[in-house]
């Protein structure tokens, strides 16, 4: 990769971070890595001796996201990661590599003193491991570079740290000076897309097009939004409903949401030789409205008897994680199944894009699912008291089938869609 020079606020923040905590907030792709990473090569370079250290969520992701970039710039000669011993040698010195990725993971660090540290998506790790990480950075000079995607309003990071910087590059450009009555020895630079000149306007185009709702709030805007609304802002039946399916090339899986006291709700997924994704067929079972409850070995009877009455094979039969009773019972019955990927947030993104970008489509004979999706709204309460993105637990068994379809699934289809494609 060949780093053109810096320019307008890349070039801006570079200089200005001198704090002793330096942190880039702002939309994806906006080049914060890039600058964060070139200031923190110059300190490697400069800094006082003593141990340094770059923290990621876990290593894997740390090496993909900073290690991997870092070496293509510098050559393995100047950058070299010893993966078993989480050691980087990076311009001659020696650089400690943690993964940050729950509450105990400050373990790792505590009785360090440190002279710098790079974290890498600070908002991704625990606050416990953050706060234990600046009691660390104790040498004389030390100082710590980090970059962020905003979260919610009242995550800690920027309740407990943005906001008191005492210095702030702001989105527009604007120069900001000790805002805070407390403020920290904390410079922080946001970033938007247009601050990246090396992204060409197509690409732009098409990364804004992917994100919808709050994800378009925070991840092209930059905004620290609540999650609050409904949670596929993008979706409109008259651009998602389909009469009928188009070929369908693979049907990938048949996902279920189970339920005995809630409803049980299962979808099919194909993928049409239109590169789109599409929701089939859905069956459920409502014990509170339909004939009373049945037991795992009747739901393994009847939701055979359906798919065979589709005339289809799904390749995969995805089953939600907290279901084990009911896996067992497919066993037994000489059905394979597979475990959810219960990752609720990735999930719901994944969703909400291939919506935003016409990708995911639904039968009309899917008709729970299709009421239950504009009903279905983050929980505002959660977001504003303790910081969480969750959606409301209510009417969600559809919902939740699909996310466990296309999440689980991702692999069989990433790179085999159609590109996006624009609401009318
Ligand atoms: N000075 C530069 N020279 C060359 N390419 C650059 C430069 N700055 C940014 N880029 C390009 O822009 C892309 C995005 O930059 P970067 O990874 O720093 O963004 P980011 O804000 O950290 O994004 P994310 O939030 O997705 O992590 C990089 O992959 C790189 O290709
Ligand atoms: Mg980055």
């Amino acid at each position: 990769m060949i780093v053109t020079p810096l320019v307008g606020k890349q070039r801006e923040s570079v200089q200005l971070a001198t704090a002793r905590l330096n942190i880039w907030d702002g939309s994806v792709r906006s080049s914060k890595t890039i600058c964060s990473l070139l200031k923190w090569m110059k300190f490697v370079r400069e800094a006082p001796s003593g141990p340094l250290l770059m923290v990621g969520k876990t290593e894997r992701t740390l090496k993909r996201n900073i290690i991997d970039p870092m070496v293509e710039m510098l050559g393995e000669a100047r950058c070299k990661f010893v993966a078993g011993r989480g050691e980087l040698h990076l311009l001659g010195r020696l650089i400690y590599v943690v993964g940050a990725y729950n509450e105990g993971s400050e373990d790792k660090i505590r009785g360090l003193s440190l002279v710098g540290a790079y974290v890498d998506e600070v908002s991704t790790i625990p606050e416990s491991f953050f706060v234990m990480l600046l009691t660390r950075l104790s040498i004389p000079g030390a100082q710590l570079f980090g970059t962020t995607n905003p979260d919610g309003p009242q995550h800690w990071l920027k309740t407990g740290y943005l906001d008191r910087a005492a210095l702030h590059l702001d989105i527009h450009g604007q120069l900001h000076r000790d805002v805070s009555d407390e403020p920290l020895n904390l410079h922080r630079f946001s970033f938007q897309l247009s601050d990246n000149p090396n992204l060409t306007a197509q690409y732009v185009a098409d990364v804004s097009s992917e994100f919808t709702g709050l994800w378009y709030r925070r991840l092209i805007l930059g905004e620290w939004c609540l999650a609050e609304g409904v949670v596929y802002e993008s979706w409109d039946p008259a651009r998602h409903v389909v009469q009928e399916l188009p070929q369908i090339t693979r049907w990938l899986a048949i996902a279920m949401d189970y339920g005995t006291t809630n409803p049980f709700h299962a979808v099919t997924l194909g993928l049409g030789v239109d590169g789109r994704l599409y929701v089939g067929h859905e069956w459920r079972w409502d014990s509170k409205k339909q004939r009373g409850s049945l037991t795992d070995a009747e739901y393994s009877e009847r939701l055979r008897a359906w798919v065979t009455s589709l005339g289809i094979t799904p390749e995969y039969t995805i089953v939600d994680p907290s279901a084990a009773s009911f896996r067992v019972q497919l066993h037994r019955d000489q059905w394979t199944s597979t475990m959810a990927d219960n990752e609720v947030i990735d999930g719901i993104r994944q969703v909400a894009s291939l919506f935003a970008t016409g990708r995911l489509l639904v039968h009309a004979g899917c008709k729970e699912l299709i009421r239950e999706i504009p009903g279905y709204a983050w929980d505002p309460e959660a977001s504003e008291k303790k910081g969480e993105d969750k959606p409301i637990k209510l009417n969600d068994h559809g919902v939740d089938a699909l996310r466990y379809a296309v999440r689980t699934t991702r692999n069989m289809w990433s790179g085999q869609l159609a590109p996006p494609s624009k609401a009318a």
